[in-house]
């Protein structure tokens, strides 16, 4: 049994921040966030515009492409960190919007990897025959977990949300060959948001502290751990395939920084037009940063029939993983 992705989708908010307008907020300067991030500008969510909202419309953007119904779906998986509540899961709300009726619905917490943990998990529910078709979403709003104030994090992350359809099927087309996902919690206070949840409850004091509701991040060593960790990642996918790096067509990494991308890109000797990038519109969108990227790949046509595809992520947890197909 193969499982084939038979539609990707993406959607993003009309509003553009860019880096001009991040000058006036913050002592920043758009010279330095291009040449420390890569990132000219990034989209930011509206009033009455949530995580849903962007999942839900990336979701039938994907269904349309696959040329399936709402009420064939056995499953929905959202991996998120900027749910529109605690509980219950987006993956429920978008379910309730798209009107799958049939499916199962969860989200899933693994920070900018959670489309590639979602990928993993739809593909053991198909290899078992638990489901057969199948919506993975990676979708954020960022901009709300973000401290305006904070010209550290600030800069970095945007809006917006991607997705794609599984499918059980006998084609070897668009087939997902394989997935990796790996976790080292013994780094997580380098990359966390501490509010809200059991440890700091709004709820004993009926307020919080807001500083505790923002991204904490010690950015630079989680630089150096994402280039290792992606590469790691890429190199697990590609030997588990028996390929090399000369033979995937186009890598799509994890959108955070340029320069993470480049020195993961050098590392494994995937660069120039095999290594796709749109960090410079979008910023980091964390877990939709993958499938936005793979859709505006797929709709550009960048990617050949019979093509090797290596998707990589890394995020917060630590959490990372791979994802190879063959397109
Ligand atoms: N504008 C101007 N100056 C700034 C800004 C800014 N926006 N931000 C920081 N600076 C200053 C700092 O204050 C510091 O000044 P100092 O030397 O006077 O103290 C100087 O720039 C250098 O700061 P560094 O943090 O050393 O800069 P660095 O080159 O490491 O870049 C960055 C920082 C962009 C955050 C980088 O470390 C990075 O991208 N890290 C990875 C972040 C990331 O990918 N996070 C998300 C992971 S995915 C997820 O799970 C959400």
């Amino acid at each position: 049994m193969n499982i084939r992705i038979t539609g990707t989708g993406s959607a993003l908010p009309d509003k553009i921040l860019t880096n001009a307008e991040l000058e006036q907020l913050v002592d920043t300067s758009d010279e330095w966030i291009t040449l420390r991030t890569g990132i000219k500008e990034r989209r930011i969510a509206s009033e009455g515009e949530y995580t849903s909202t962007f999942a839900a419309q990336a979701a039938r953007s994907a269904m349309a492409m696959a040329g399936i119904q709402p009420e064939e779906l056995d499953l929905i998986i959202v991996g998120t960190v900027t749910p529109d509540f605690p509980f219950p899961s987006t993956a429920c709300i978008v379910q309730d919007i798209l009107g799958a009726t049939n499916a199962t619905a969860f989200d899933l917490s693994a920070a900018c990897s959670g489309f590639i943990f979602g990928l993993s998990i739809a593909e053991k529910y198909i290899r078992s025959g638990a489901a057969r078709k199948i919506l993975v979403i990676g979708a954020e709003v960022l901009s709300r977990i973000v401290d305006w104030r904070d010209r550290n994090t600030c800069v970095l992350f945007g809006d917006g949300s991607g997705a794609a359809i599984l499918e059980a099927s006998e084609s070897e087309d668009h087939a997902l060959l394989s997935t990796h996902t790996f976790s080292n919690g013994s780094f997580w206070k380098l990359l966390y948001q501490s509010g809200s949840g059991s440890r700091n409850p709004a709820s004993e004091s009926r307020t919080i502290d807001e500083r505790l509701l923002y991204v904490n991040m010690e950015g630079n060593e989680v630089f150096k751990h994402a280039v290792r960790a992606m590469e790691e990642a890429a190199v697990k996918a590609l030997d588990a395939n028996g390929l090399t790096s000369s033979d995937i067509a186009l890598l799509i990494p994890h959108q955070a920084n340029r320069r993470i991308i480049d020195a993961t890109a050098k590392r494994l000797g995937i660069e120039g037009d095999r290594l796709f990038t749109n960090l410079h519109r979008y910023g980091n969108t964390s877990s939709a940063s993958i499938p936005i990227a793979l859709d505006e790949a797929n709709r550009q046509r960048l990617l050949a029939p019979d093509s090797k595809l290596l998707l990589v992520a890394f995020g917060g947890g630590f959490a990372y993983g791979s994802a190879l197909i063959h397109w």
